[in-house]
């Protein structure tokens, strides 16, 4: 780094020779929370600084919420924290005695503008930014930070159900039809427990065939959904994944959604991360899916985006369903004579009342990378993924599970021990290759080491499933993965050949 260059989050540790800058922002940070912890004691302290949804919005003494595309420098984000408290509520102070009050410096409760300005107004630009990607036009498109991928999608059948069937907030499930949701095979778990969640019944999920690259086949869902009108049911919902969990499958969504049009479905599509699927330049398969087909979709930028547990985003094509489907209008909290604008008290359009801020750690990883940022550190993934497939097809003692190139950051091999090398395919060899996954991760956990997951799936035995999120991965990390699965698996099967 040249002495005169203010530095960027990219020379932070895992940068070369980055431990210095990266003590010295850390002990800048440490300094700021403790001043402000500091402060929220003193009986002097003001609680809070009040401004108006629209002053905050357009930037008070410089502090601009707006997402920037390049990174902006380690001081810049220091004031950036140093704003995100002046302007918030401290909810430490002992003068602090609403609804919010608190005995220790949180940040969380965001309900109200009232209580979470700041935060409350980040949400609204990340979303904004969000929708945008997606590519839902400027009257489109509403949403809300929640905890997981799994709630988001709860989220989706939710409002689907109440987009057709909005008795069910008061009547509840006994005024309804049956109802009949539809997923892949290689689609997340979560579609099936959010029906048993909401009294649907995860039997009345019906789960969708895929193909040998793990894409739900549509020919299938169309016959599935006519077969279930045709026995009297009543089809109301899709989930199209983009990214699936074990082989990062991408689901024909055009084709998917031509179909929920045609039927009149609700079209919810759970992507792995959206970031590496609508700016990821890397894989041309994402530069044609068409999200805005959606009419709701999954985010997590907690998986590939890098943003720590727990990060994820419900964003919704109909603005003011979520508000419709959720509200209960508690009296202690919404009152609608505030002295501000009261469309900013966002938490009646959640399932929760309080929530964690989930959004300052996305907001301020944006500042720190930029949307160029991002961009690179989704596709170094992925180059990371390609690295891996091609060293594959080169090694005699590897089997990749599908041939085709990688969509995403997932590639899903076996390991072949030598004594499997020359067997045939068969009831036999698989049923001794399921082994072998178990017995070298069983090894590494020991070595600790590096760490894979595996996992058995439909005919396929367990095979190892390699998912690169974290950019600072490097080739190097990538062949001594191979290299260590490799000794552990020959030793393995040195000592026990006559098990295996
Ligand atoms: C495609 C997909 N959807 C949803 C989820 C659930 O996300 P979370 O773990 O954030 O609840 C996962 C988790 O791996 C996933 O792969």
């Amino acid at each position: 780094m040249s002495p005169e260059r203010v530095p960027l989050c990219l020379d932070l540790l895992p940068a070369l020779r980055g431990e210095d800058t990266t003590k010295s922002f850390f002990q800048e940070l440490v300094n700021i929370l403790l001043s402000y912890v500091c402060k929220s004691f003193r009986r002097s302290s003001k609680v809070l600084d009040f401004h108006h949804p629209h002053q905050l919005r357009e930037g008070l003494e410089g502090f601009s919420l707006e997402l920037p595309d390049q990174p902006e420098n380690l001081e810049q984000l220091l004031v950036d924290c140093r704003d995100t408290l002046k302007y918030g509520v401290k909810t430490g102070t002992v003068r602090a005695v609403d609804c919010f009050a608190e005995n220790v410096p949180k940040m969380y409760y965001r309900f109200t503008y009232e209580v979470s300005p700041v935060f409350i107004l980040m949400e609204e630009i990340l979303l904004r930014k969000m929708q945008e990607i997606v590519g839902w036009s400027e009257e489109e498109g509403d949403g809300v930070f929640c905890p997981g991928g799994t709630m988001s999608n709860l989220y989706s059948v939710l409002l689907a159900r109440y987009h057709f069937f909005p008795e069910v907030k008061t009547k509840g499930m006994t005024a309804l039809p049956r109802l009949i949701l539809f997923t892949s095979a290689h689609s997340h778990y979560s579609v099936k427990k959010s029906a048993a969640v909401l009294g649907i019944g995860s039997d009345n999920v019906v789960v969708v065939k895929c193909n040998d690259r793990g894409k739900m086949i549509t020919a299938e869902l169309e016959s599935s959904i006519i077969t279930a009108k045709d026995q009297g049911c009543v089809p109301f919902y899709v989930n199209a994944t983009a990214g699936t969990t074990v082989y990062g499958a991408f689901d024909p969504l055009n084709a998917i959604a031509d179909i929920c049009e045609s039927h009149g479905l609700w079209l919810h599509v759970d992507v792995f991360t959206l970031y590496s699927a609508l700016i990821g330049s890397y894989m041309q398969v994402y530069l044609n899916y068409v999200y805005y087909r959606a009419w709701s979709v999954t985010w997590n930028p907690h998986k590939m985006m890098g943003a720590p547990l727990q990060c994820s985003a419900i964003l919704v094509k109909k603005r003011g369903l979520l508000k419709d489907c959720n509200q209960m209008c508690a009296e202690y909290l919404f009152q609608t004579d505030k002295h501000y604008d009261t469309s900013y008290d966002t938490g009646d359009k959640t399932i929760q009342c309080g929530r964690h801020v989930d959004v300052f750690k996305l907001w301020l990883m944006w500042k720190a990378k930029g949307s160029e940022g991002f961009e690179s550190q989704v596709n170094k993934c992925l180059e990371n993924a390609e690295h891996l497939f091609d060293k594959l097809k080169q090694r005699p003692d590897f089997e990749l599970v599908f041939k085709s190139e990688p969509e995403h950051s997932n590639v899903c091999f076996w390991y072949i021990p030598p004594s499997l090398r020359n067997m045939s395919p068969g009831p036999e060899r698989n049923r001794r290759l399921h082994e072998v996954a178990p017995k070298i991760k069983a090894k590494m956990m020991e070595q600790g080491m590096a760490m894979i997951g595996y996992q058995p799936l439909g005919d396929k035995v367990n095979f190892f499933r390699c998912v690169f999120s974290n950019p600072a991965t490097q080739t190097e990390d990538v062949d001594y993965l191979l290299e260590e699965i490799a000794s552990l698996g020959h030793d393995i099967c040195i000592r026990t050949e006559t098990d295996l």
